[in-house]
């Protein structure tokens, strides 16, 4: 019987993908082939990506948490290790240090308009036990790698971008992702490219980028893919690894989203600018980065809603009118784990508590029309009218 799940139905959702026939074909010209693990459109996929951003090679894994647990594990980070990382981000790196024993430790980010890690921040929190600096690209837009990557090259330490929402940006002269030791993409269904659930992994060394191949499978000398083409049974067993293995899949969709990201980012930039023109319009809502020109995913529309406003109010206006919110994030130290057992050690983060607090997503996707953008934007404009008078009254 076929199943009929599709997109739940609001007039604006949040997100949505590209995805269209021409994957619809590539994935039923997988299932044909039945070889459905990692294999040929995996590694032409892993090469496209890697020309994309001008290196010589990429490894596409499960997931973007995948590909930070294999950074994080890569670079040799454990107990006793602290990593410095941005609270509004999302949980996975985080849990990603976590996991193997090292700990998070939480810098601010810049500013109300530019929420990416504030690299003043960074240098503060520096200690003899820190390992490695997460820069995460909040929304598309690049964090100041140029300063982080100064930093870590002072200190010795090793720089990962969690660049999950920014494929193929080029800022300052270099592709997100490649200034970093270690760059992580995450291609989950919402993002600017998606194969449902899938990642990928770029290192500047590519001795770092082999260790994470192999252990994305268990550190087998030979994949299925190698023992099928060579006909050889034989394969040995070098370190503990995992199974992080995309599926052929997801890679011969990720493939085609790939090519269609020229046209994902026109749409988006139009929708964007459209935004930016109208919101400015509203009393009292910030815009991050509105006044950024440079290369971004814009892979979200965040704003930051005038103080004093009760955005669970505001999210079920405009819910009511069927345009759907989110938010992008709740500061990760203010989770129950975190809060408990890795407090913030400098203190609080004024900054990122006080945008954490205000943040709200619009809908943002290259489905969308600039009829959409202006209905979301009256009525953003209309419950915040509605709501300031409540709050002053
Ligand atoms: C900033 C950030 N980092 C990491 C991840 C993790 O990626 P995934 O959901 O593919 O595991 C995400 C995705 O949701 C993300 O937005």
């Amino acid at each position: 019987m076929a199943e009929t799940t599709t997109v739940p139905e609001w007039r604006v959702t949040l997100a949505d993908n590209t995805i269209g026939e021409e994957e619809i074909e590539a994935v039923t010209e997988v299932l044909r082939s039945r070889w459905l693990s990692p294999g040929r459109r995996t590694r032409a996929f892993e090469l496209e990506f890697a020309e994309a951003l001008g290196c010589s090679d990429a490894v596409a894994v499960s997931s973007g948490t995948a590909a930070l647990h294999l950074a994080v594990r890569a670079l040799g980070i454990g107990p006793g290790d602290e990593v410095i990382l941005p609270s509004l981000s999302f949980v996975a790196s985080a849990a990603m240090v976590v996991l193997h024993g090292g700990t998070p430790i939480f810098a601010d980010i810049r500013s109300e308009t530019d929420p990416t890690i504030d690299p003043a921040e960074v240098r503060r929190l520096i200690t003899g036990r820190t390992k490695a600096i997460v820069a995460m690209h909040y929304g598309g837009y690049p964090a100041d790698l140029v300063a982080l990557a100064d930093l870590a090259d002072e200190y010795g330490l090793a720089l990962i971008e969690d660049a999950a929402h920014a494929p193929v940006v080029r800022a300052a002269g270099a592709m997100l992702g490649t200034v970093g030791d270690i760059g992580c993409f995450s291609f989950f269904a919402t993002k600017n490219i998606t194969t449902g659930e899938g990642g990928m992994v770029v290192a500047r060394d590519p001795a770092i980028l082999d260790r994470i191949r192999a252990a994305r499978s268990h550190c087998l000398t030979a994949s299925t893919w190698d023992r099928s083409r060579s006909g050889s049974a034989e394969y040995d067993v070098t370190d503990v690894g995992l199974n992080y293995r995309p599926t052929e899949i997801g890679s011969a969709i990720g493939r085609i989203q790939l090519a269609k990201l020229t046209h994902d980012r026109r749409c988006r930039r139009a929708l964007t600018a459209e935004y930016r023109r109208r919101l400015a319009a509203i009393p009292g809502l910030v815009v991050p980065f509105a006044h950024y020109d440079g290369d971004s995913a814009l892979h979200l529309m965040a704003v930051l809603i005038p103080e004093g406003l009760d955005r669970e109010e505001l999210r079920t206006r405009l819910r009511r009118s069927g345009i759907q919110t989110s938010v992008h994030y709740r500061p990760t130290h203010q989770f129950t784990l975190y809060r408990e057992k890795f407090g913030p050690a400098g203190g609080l983060l004024p900054v990122t508590e006080a945008v954490g607090d205000r943040l709200l997503t619009l809908p943002l996707h290259a489905r969308m029309s600039q009829e959409d953008v202006a209905l979301v934007s009256a009525g953003l404009s209309e419950a915040v009218i509605g709501l300031s008078g409540r709050a002053g009254s």
